[in-house]
């Protein structure tokens, strides 16, 4: 039988090795913070908020919830649908641009909290885009063979760096965390591509100018916002469409195929104008495409991986369906993956 796909990775395998995800989850804190709470607190409304954006809600973390309490809890609902107990993990890597704090790393932080002894464990950060680029990092210890089992986890307290008198940016975002567990299945082909770009010219536009060596907190850099996100929204905007929309074609171009193989679209959950517009260049048909920001806003790390847990528990992705991930945030960074489930 003629295969449906091409799987570019195939000539680079080490002796026949894939890596699958084999188990996803999700978690996002149990406070809700909707479009009518955040009309008392700026001068907004939800009819703006909800036509500029399609948000109507977001979770925001309990003042003693941390982000690697929220991956902590996404990594137990992967590791259990993935029958993988904590000692067998070999590595983990968060993906998050909101640490419980600088160093140790939050990955450590995790490690301790799971009981997962063995594992090596870092944090990388590449924004919105964490988690594709954790992704692909995490799939190549897989596909060496040097290790077994690699959780990757995209977590944010979003919350924490967001300044709740700025409504151009507090209406946007919300915390949560998703977790995936990868492995060698035999049989299945896994992660068939992964693509990765970014743009450092564009770095102003979406950055948290404050807490690194640049500008140390002072007194002085606290008063001014500096460790607050800052965005230039409609310029954003207009780089998304089109990194995303370039991203995707790409893999798409790699696997041999057209829109219409994939069976399920997961963008980065950012704006639905933005995912309106990448799924008109691509052709995708809204059934392909898979939105869930209405209830939880922009999570950055976490979104697509979030999103990516609740459409395999709602039954939307099969066994043997093909996937699109597809992604974009600051630094400028983007990427997008084909995986057959
Ligand atoms: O995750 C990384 C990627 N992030 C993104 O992709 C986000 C990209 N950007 C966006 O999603 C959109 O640009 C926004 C939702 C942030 C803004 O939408 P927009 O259509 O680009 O609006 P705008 O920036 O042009 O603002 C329009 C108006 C402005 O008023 P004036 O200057 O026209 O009088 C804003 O002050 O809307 C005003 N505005 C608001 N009004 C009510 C901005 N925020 C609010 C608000 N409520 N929350």
């Amino acid at each position: 039988m003629t295969p449906k796909f091409t799987n570019p990775r195939a000539k680079n395998n080490f002796q026949g090795r894939t890596c699958s995800i084999t188990g996803v989850g999700s978690y996002v804190p149990e406070k809700i913070l909707t479009n009518a709470d955040l009309e008392k607190m700026v001068e907004t409304t939800d009819e703006w908020i909800t036509t500029r954006t399609g948000i109507k809600e977001r979770h925001i973390a309990a003042a003693n919830e941390f982000t690697s309490d929220l991956a902590t809890n996404a990594a137990k609902q992967a590791m259990a649908m993935a029958g993988v107990n904590a000692e067998q993990i070999d590595l983990i890597i968060v993906a998050t641009i909101t640490p419980d704090m600088p160093f140790p790393n939050t990955a450590c932080l995790v490690q301790r909290k799971l009981g997962a002894k063995r594992a090596a464990a870092f944090d990388i950060e590449a924004a919105c885009s964490g988690f594709i680029f954790a992704l692909e990092i995490g799939q190549q210890f897989v596909m060496s063979g040097t290790h077994e089992t690699v959780l990757v986890i995209g977590a944010e307290k979003l919350s924490s760096i967001t300044n709740w008198k700025d409504r151009n940016t507090c209406v946007l975002f919300g915390d949560g965390a998703g977790a995936a567990i990868l492995q060698h299945r035999p049989g299945s082909q896994g992660l068939l591509t992964v693509t990765m770009g970014s743009d450092g010219n564009k770095a102003d536009l979406l950055s948290m100018p404050g807490g690194g060596s640049a500008c140390p907190a002072t007194p002085e850099s606290v008063a001014e916002g500096m460790h607050f996100l800052r965005m230039d929204g409609k310029e954003t905007f207009k780089n998304a469409v089109q990194a995303m929309c370039g991203a995707a074609q790409e893999v798409l171009r790699r696997c041999e195929i057209d829109v219409t193989a994939i069976k399920c679209v997961i963008p980065h959950q950012a704006n639905q104008r933005i995912v309106d517009a990448v799924s008109d260049r691509l052709k995708a048909t809204p059934e392909q495409m898979f939105v869930n920001l209405h209830k939880y806003g922009n999570t950055s790390a976490a979104s697509v991986a979030i999103a990516l847990d609740e459409a395999v528990r709602e039954g939307k992705i099969q066994r043997g369906d093909l996937v699109l991930l597809v992604v974009f945030g600051a630094g400028l960074t983007w990427g997008a993956a084909v995986i057959e489930w």
